[in-house]
């Protein structure tokens, strides 16, 4: 069987798998081990159009639905983010008269809560009912839908164009990307911008954190691909802002083509991507032996702590630390408990692995000797919160270290 490229259709191979693999943000009761969901998680770079991707993905429905387990709004600092982002947006995106934003994947409404609180129109657009209903609990319009090509129509009759899109750790996430492209110029006014930040592929490459690659992640975006997938509908990217959230995110600023002057800081990415070698067949292949390199490093510390009495438990159950425990195949027998503030989480177990989850309020009691730290995307959070723990900390971006 040949596979092609979700974006242009060429022939893709995968480089890489990283065996078999559970929904990432499929926490679960006992009762439920015996059913649950696996899929072979193999990744593949396009050599045409540089599109980085999931052989293999998971139905949306089955990742997206009314038991959602990922709230946004419970990072402060995240919340913190997006009230800038947002501001940003206000400041140097929209028109003065009466604007419109749609957001697709508005969560919980941790961006859109900042532009109902200065009363701009805005539309968010959440497929997990959960979800979405804590965001109307907050007053603001959201609709339960997958965004694509036929619900910018609907935006579009019912609303009128969108002066702004957004987007935030949600495109990467669409299969049927081509249709989300394709909404977009359906949806945008003719001036309107499209911006949207996913974690990037070059931060992937050069911190080996392939805890990015989970199966709602079907494809990690660069440039250099993303200008690719957007040209063919008369977009263009304009500009580029490097984040340091989900460690290591790119926002992309995206317009009708010939609309804006495209800034310095996009001349300077492609020059980063051609330092890199994201273009290249041969830096994929130098990455899956640093992932294999990372996994037996990993796998050395714990036993080591094991043996010598200590107890590891994980800090925060994340998305990400599925495909880590998976691939790793690291299981009760090496980490005690998983510690994690999402009430929907604790009492579960890590998907596949099946990790106990306990309340945050465990790992303060229970003084383990060493943690395990999953969400290293907050650790500036995270290490002023636990000034407290006198334990060491396992980290394993970039490489793998205690501190
Ligand atoms: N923007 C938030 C949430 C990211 S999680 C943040 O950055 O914290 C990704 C979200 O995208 C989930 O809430 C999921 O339900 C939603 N999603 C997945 N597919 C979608 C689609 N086709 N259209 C709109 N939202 C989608
Ligand atoms: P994320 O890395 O996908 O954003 O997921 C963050 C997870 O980490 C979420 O389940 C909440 C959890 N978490 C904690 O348990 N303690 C913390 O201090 C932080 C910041 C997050
Ligand atoms: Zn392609």
């Amino acid at each position: 069987m040949t596979n092609s490229c979700r974006i242009c259709g060429a022939p893709i191979a995968p480089f890489m798998s990283f065996g078999e693999q559970p929904i990432a943000n499929g926490f679960l009761p006992q009762s439920e081990f015996a059913r649950e969901y696996f899929f072979e998680m193999a990744v593949c770079f396009c050599e045409a159009c540089t599109m980085f991707q999931l052989l293999e993905q998971p139905a949306p429905e089955q990742m997206f639905h009314e038991h959602y387990a990922f709230f946004s709004g419970t990072s402060r600092l995240m919340t913190e983010h997006f009230r800038l982002f947002a501001e940003e947006v206000i400041a140097n995106h929209l028109p003065k008269e009466n604007p419109f934003v749609v957001e697709i994947g508005s969560n919980d409404g941790i961006m859109l809560q900042n532009f109902k609180a200065q009363g701009i129109r805005h539309l968010g657009i959440e497929p997990s009912a959960n979800v979405a209903a804590v965001a109307r609990e907050k007053g603001i319009n959201t609709v339960s839908k997958f965004f694509s090509k036929e619900t910018a129509k609907e935006i579009v009759a019912e609303h009128g164009h969108a002066d702004a899109f957004l987007a935030a750790n949600c495109m990467c996430h669409i299969p049927t990307f081509r249709s989300v492209v394709a909404g977009i110029a359906e949806l945008l006014s003719d001036n309107g911008v499209a911006i949207f930040e996913d974690p990037y592929l070059g931060d992937v490459i050069e911190n080996t954190s392939y805890d990015q690659i989970y199966d709602e992640h079907v494809f990690l975006f660069s440039l250099s691909s993303i200008r690719r997938a957007f040209s063919e509908y008369g977009l263009e990217v304009f500009d580029v802002a490097p984040q340091e959230t989900h460690g290591g995110s790119m926002r992309f600023y995206i317009g009708r083509q010939g609309r804006r002057a495209p800034s310095t800081r996009v001349q300077e990415l492609e020059a980063r991507e051609d330092r890199i070698g994201l273009q290249h067949k041969g830096t994929y292949l130098k990455f899956k032996s640093n992932v294999e390199h990372s996994r037996s490093e990993l796998v050395r510390v714990l036993k080591e702590f094991k043996a010598a009495g200590k107890r590891v438990v994980g800090y925060a159950a994340t998305s990400k630390s599925t495909t880590i425990l998976n691939y790793c195949k690291i299981g009760p027998e090496l980490i005690d408990y998983i510690s994690d503030t999402t009430p929907i989480k604790q009492g579960k177990f890590s998907p596949g692995m099946h990790i106990p989850v306990r309340a945050y309020e465990e790992f303060q009691r229970s003084h383990p000797e060493a943690a395990l730290l999953f969400a290293y995307n907050h650790q500036k959070e995270i290490f002023a919160k636990e000034k407290e723990y006198h334990g060491q900390w396992i980290l394993f971006v970039p490489e793998v270290h205690i501190r």
